[in-house]
């Protein structure tokens, strides 16, 4: 039984927002969100990046050079595919998939890593360092790196390396140095936390590049830049398909990246339904999900930036919980906070359970392994689907492919054959 959702409001598609979007690079805040709260120390490195990404972003050979790495390197474009037999089996709208999870090294994460690569080049840095929770940002900037000719050192909480293993040994294949990290709940926020005070530490040599659509400005807008890739396809390919735009747009949550890549060159067609959809994990309680838009979050200021966070009365971080890495985190970018504020994006969340329903329908229907954070989009986009028009057509964004997740799949569908598989490989090695 798929639990509650939040219905589709066709009327209702948030207040005016497009001022204050427009004002960020002035303001750098969307609305009360976002900013730059950083150590005094980091602010030039910040401004370096700034001025190199305004210096550069509209040269045509800027342009030319990534869309070569995004097309050659990376395979874009990505397809976006009729999903026919869900479509059946949902018995509502038309779905279409945005197949996020073909591009090289496995997720919608390379789209950021080859933008602000060539930006590190372009600043003289020698070294790349990046956070990473499910290994997909990890994985693409070690790849990326090895190809431009960076050092590259990956940082990744303990929790994580454990349950992602697959994507840690290929970060070590690739040449990277994953740094395991040990405080907090060894997750994706001590990845950034320890990221961020590297980088504090060698400013001179090395860039951060960030994998999400948060931090301290002007991260957020670099990243949704680079990721708007997917949204600006997304609109070219439905109107050659289906010579018009698509009614509902359904993406998962977590730093946000992938989301807003989507959503971005869309907004302004407010007839346009947006869903986001965060981890909700094994309950509603405290520590049981990563449910940011909900209940249990307050605004504050981590990371360097404003936005909503899970943490506790005394401003600090809470733990959080969900079977897949990447949304397991326990702040949201800021601009989609504002957006949520704004009602433009509706955020609801399904649980790991229903997320490995979404998963296994997938593989059933279309011969599609998708990743564990696309498959709560999957999952949601099939909820939702029941009240839509057959007329209307939904476009949800794998943005990951699910090899990286095998041994978390195997464990939670097919445990008594995976152990008995592990156990003859170790004894018989
Ligand atoms: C496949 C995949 N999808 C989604 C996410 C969530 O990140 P974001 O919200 O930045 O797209 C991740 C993060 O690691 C990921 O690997």
């Amino acid at each position: 039984m798929m639990g509650q959702y939040k219905s589709i409001d066709r009327e209702n598609r948030g207040s005016d927002f497009s001022e204050v979007m427009e004002d960020y690079v002035k303001n750098r805040h969307f609305g009360e969100y976002g900013g730059r709260y950083v150590p005094e120390m980091l602010v030039p490195a910040l401004e370096e990046l700034e001025n190199c990404y305004f210096s550069i972003k509209d040269n045509e050979w800027f342009k030319k050079e990534l869309w070569d790495l995004m097309k050659n390197y990376s395979g874009r474009p990505t397809p976006l595919y009729f999903a026919k037999n869900l479509t059946a089996e949902c018995g509502g709208c038309k779905i279409y998939l945005k197949q996020e999870g073909l591009n090289h090294t496995g997720a919608h994460k390379i789209n950021n890593v080859l933008g602000q690569a060539l930006l590190a080049q372009k600043m003289g840095k020698k070294v790349l360092i990046a956070e990473t929770g499910a290994g997909q940002h990890g994985v693409a900037t070690a790849s990326v790196a090895a190809k431009m000719g960076f050092k590259c050192k990956i940082f990744m909480g303990e929790k994580d390396i454990r349950r992602q293993y697959p994507n840690v040994y290929g970060m070590k294949l690739l040449g990277a140095e994953v740094i395991p990290v040990t405080g907090g709940t060894g997750t994706l926020k001590d990845g950034v936390t320890a990221a961020l005070k590297y980088w504090t530490e060698h400013l001179e040599d090395t860039h951060y590049l960030l994998g999400s659509a948060l931090g301290p400005y002007p991260y957020p807008l670099i990243v949704r830049d680079f990721q708007s890739v997917i949204g600006r396809e997304v609109k070219e390919q439905i109107m050659e398909m289906e010579k018009r735009l698509p009614d509902i747009l359904v993406a998962c949550v977590g730093g946000g990246s992938n989301s807003i890549g989507l959503f971005y060159p869309f907004l302004k067609e407010k007839q346009i339904g947006m869903f986001g959809v965060e981890a909700g994990g094994i309950g509603a309680k405290g520590g049981q999900n990563a449910v940011r838009l909900g209940d249990n979050s307050c605004k504050g200021i981590i990371h360097g930036y404003k936005s909503y966070f899970l943490q506790d009365e005394m401003g600090q971080v809470l733990q959080t919980h969900s079977i897949s890495a990447g949304l397991d985190y326990a702040g949201i970018g800021p601009e989609l906070a504002f957006l949520h504020d704004c009602g433009r994006i509706v955020f609801d969340s399904v649980t790991d359970s229903e997320a490995l329903e979404g998963f296994k329908k997938l593989c059933e229907l279309e011969g599609i392994i998708p990743a564990l954070e696309s498959s709560h989009g999957v999952a949601y986009g099939m909820k939702i689907s029941k009240e839509c028009r057959g007329d209307e057509i939904m476009v949800i964004n794998l943005s990951g492919r699910g090899d990286k997740d095998l041994f978390i799949t195997a464990k939670a569908l097919d445990k008594e054959n995976w152990f008995k598989f592990l156990r003859e490989e170790v004894y018989n090695d």
